[in-house]
């Protein structure tokens, strides 16, 4: 199980020079606010022992759902005084604790694993003696560990072979990997994972196409990033080559259809260079899950985790893959330094993702995809609490998962918008891709981003943006009136058509929809006035097929529709939809609308008790609790 001590040099070696550049670019950055020293959601001591470097060796074992092996943790003494390494761990079994000093033997080290926070985990703090370089953990994961999914083979496509998937965003890592557990800190990593027979590991980093003698999967992250952005996921895994730098990986039976839905992505990697800089990360590869994966993406650098509920034949839902892959400028590239700072990653990529989407499938369709993410701000701001409806709070949320909602994606994007209509949109790209250049491979607060901003545009562009109109962006909880709202024609088309066809004036025949878009279907059954009718309903099913649909996303809003509707016919078809998809954004409208009546909420808990084993960790927290009666959440 050891590592050798070679390739760790040789990480180190190419992280120093990595380090040189951004020195050399961060000369021309005025003077921002430092980093924080520690963040409120990690336990982890950086400003006093970092990790620098970190290795995995672990085996796989699905019969009893555990991951089990080592960690090492390169270690940097930031304080030559302090003796104590602190990590951050959740339901972790801590075997054996090591240190080692250079060229030493590794040596039996203390530890104290603290008792655990309902968020946060352990704290496990570890003696480390002023000489030791590395800490070596011996652990093994719990079957029900947050940051893990484990699939039986029925859960799969192939039913054949079992699946594992780690989603270590917010703070789940720490529930697979005994690590500072921050984005505040960033460090390359290396790997190497044991499976069983015939399955493949996969991870966001560099890999090889065999594993080693010994049946190990190896891998490298060369760049320093943040312990969120850990992946690996195990299973029966193919490839297919969609481009020079692009390909996907899937269950076998997926592959094809996989691969032609997202076989434009390099198209999209080319558009994104030309404004936000170069792609620095090698390759840019797709990994589908199970329908069980609660996000619709997930921007694991090199390998985007994604939802298969997005492959539907007519790439009209790729605007996803564009998100997750703007992550690797907004997100990766540039982290948030604290989870406070989410709207740093999200409004700033979901910015990225309109003008990309623009870009490559015209105004129109952008417009399209712009108004439905403002009716999901609309219905977020609805639900939040009044603390969480701006973009940073005053005090930080409990738990990162609980307050995780469209306003730091759409509000933080409506904020940009509004910047680059003061400063124009050249200025404001440049302003953009200068931001990326000097904080690549750093995390960043929004206090940085303001300096930034003030020494970059506002103070060259005096009076176009005042402190107040930017407090009004970052912390009232209602929306500035001066928001630059979006329109689109395609939309208001089927808005106008819903309004007659509502009162009778246009028949259900005559409604224009054999040709729409998902998206002009998403509006039309999403914003439904209430006074919709439960016969115009069944006319609507009658005529184009909703229920049974095999597009999942519009299967998930014409049952909301129905179920809302208050239409119990509904229930056995939701039955069946809430026990076979996992995805949040997916499942909880259905389980919401549901839970609106008492007997609702009761059939509601029945289908949970029977969905929530294949449900993952995240997404059943979510589910239990719409079913307590909360109201935030995705
Ligand atoms: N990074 C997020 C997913 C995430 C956020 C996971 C916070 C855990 C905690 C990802 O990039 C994302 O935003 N996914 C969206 C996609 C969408 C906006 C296109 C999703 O899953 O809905
Ligand atoms: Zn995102």
């Amino acid at each position: 199980m050891a590592i050798r001590f070679s390739v760790l040099k040789c990480a180190c070696l190419r992280s120093l020079q990595l380090l040189g550049v951004y020195m050399a670019s961060s000369m021309s950055v005025a003077a921002e606010p430092p980093l924080p020293a520690t963040e409120p959601h990690s336990y982890a001591n950086p400003q006093q022992i970092r990790v620098r470097e970190v290795a995995l060796d672990l085996a796989v074992d699905f019969e009893r759902k555990r991951l089990s092996g080592t960690v090492d943790l390169a270690i940097e003494h930031v304080d030559p005084k302090a003796r104590e390494l602190l990590l951050d761990t959740r339901a972790l079994d801590i075997e054996q604790v090591q240190t080692r000093a250079e060229k030493g033997d590794w040596k039996a080290a203390e530890f104290k694993l603290a008792a655990p926070d309902r968020v946060l985990g352990s704290r496990l703090g570890i003696a480390v003696p002023g000489d030791a370089q590395s800490v070596r953990v011996r652990y093994s994961t719990v079957p029900d560990a947050s940051g893990l999914q484990w699939l039986t083979p029925e859960q799969t496509a192939g039913k054949r072979q079992p699946f594992l998937f780690t989603q270590s965003q917010a703070i789940h890592a720490r529930s697979w990997i005994p690590l500072q557990d921050t984005p505040l800190v960033r460090a390359p990593y290396r790997a190497r994972i044991k499976t069983p027979k015939g399955l493949r590991a996969v991870m966001s980093a560099e890999m090889h196409d065999e594993p080693d003698a010994d049946g190990r999967w190896r891998f490298e992250m060369p760049q320093p990033i943040p312990s969120y952005l850990i992946a690996l996921a195990v299973g029966d895994l193919a490839f297919k080559s969609t481009g020079k730098r692009t390909g996907v990986y899937a269950e076998p039976s997926m592959l094809d259809r996989a691969a032609h839905e997202f076989a434009e992505t390099e198209k999209t990697i080319e558009l994104a260079e030309k404004t936000y800089g170069p792609y620095r990360w090698g390759r840019y590869d797709l990994l589908v899950l199970p329908p069980s994966f609660p996000y619709g993406g997930m921007e694991n650098p090199r390998l985007t985790f994604v939802t298969p509920s997005v492959i539907t034949g007519d790439r009209k839902l790729v605007s996803l893959i564009a998100h997750e892959l703007a992550h690797s400028w907004s997100g990766n590239l540039v982290t948030n330094a604290t989870w406070s700072d989410f709207w740093l990653n999200e409004g700033f990529t979901t910015y990225l993702t309109y003008r990309l989407t623009e870009a490559q499938y015209g105004q129109a369709f952008g417009d399209m995809e712009r108004v439905l993410g403002y009716h999901d701000l609309l219905d977020s701001m609805e639900r939040a609490d009044v603390a969480d409806r701006s973009l940073i709070r005053e005090t930080p949320a409990a738990d990162p998962d609980e307050v995780f909602s469209s306003i730091p994606y759409e509000r933080g994007e409506l904020f940009l918008v509004w910047l680059e209509q003061r400063f124009g949109r050249e200025a404001f790209d440049a302003f953009l891709r200068g931001w990326f250049d000097d904080h690549a491979f750093k995390s960043a607060t929004t206090a940085q981003f303001l300096a930034y901003l003030q020494d970059k545009l506002l103070a060259r562009q005096p009076g176009k943006v005042s402190t107040v109109q930017l407090d009004a962006w970052l912390k009232v909880p209602v929306l500035p009136d001066s928001a630059v709202l979006p329109t689109s024609s395609a939309l208001t088309e089927v808005e106008q058509q819903r309004e007659r066809w509502l009162s009778g004036k246009l028949g259900t025949a005559q409604l224009p929809a054999k040709n729409w878009a998902v998206q002009q279907w998403q509006l039309f059954l999403d914003s439904m006035p209430e006074r919709v009718t439960l016969d115009q309903l069944r006319q609507l099913d009658a005529r184009f097929k909703l229920t049974g649909t095999s597009n999942q996303i519009l299967g998930s809003s014409w049952l909301r529709l129905r179920l809302a509707a208050g239409d119990k016919s509904a229930w056995p078809a939701a039955e069946t939809y809430l026990l076979g998809a996992g995805r949040m954004r997916l499942i909880t409208p259905l389980y919401r609308a549901l839970a609106k009546t008492p007997e609702g909420l009761a059939f509601a808990k029945q289908v949970y008790a029977k969905a929530a084993p294949g449900y993952h960790p995240i997404a059943r927290e979510a589910v239990e609790r719409i079913l307590r009666g909360e109201q935030a959440g995705v």
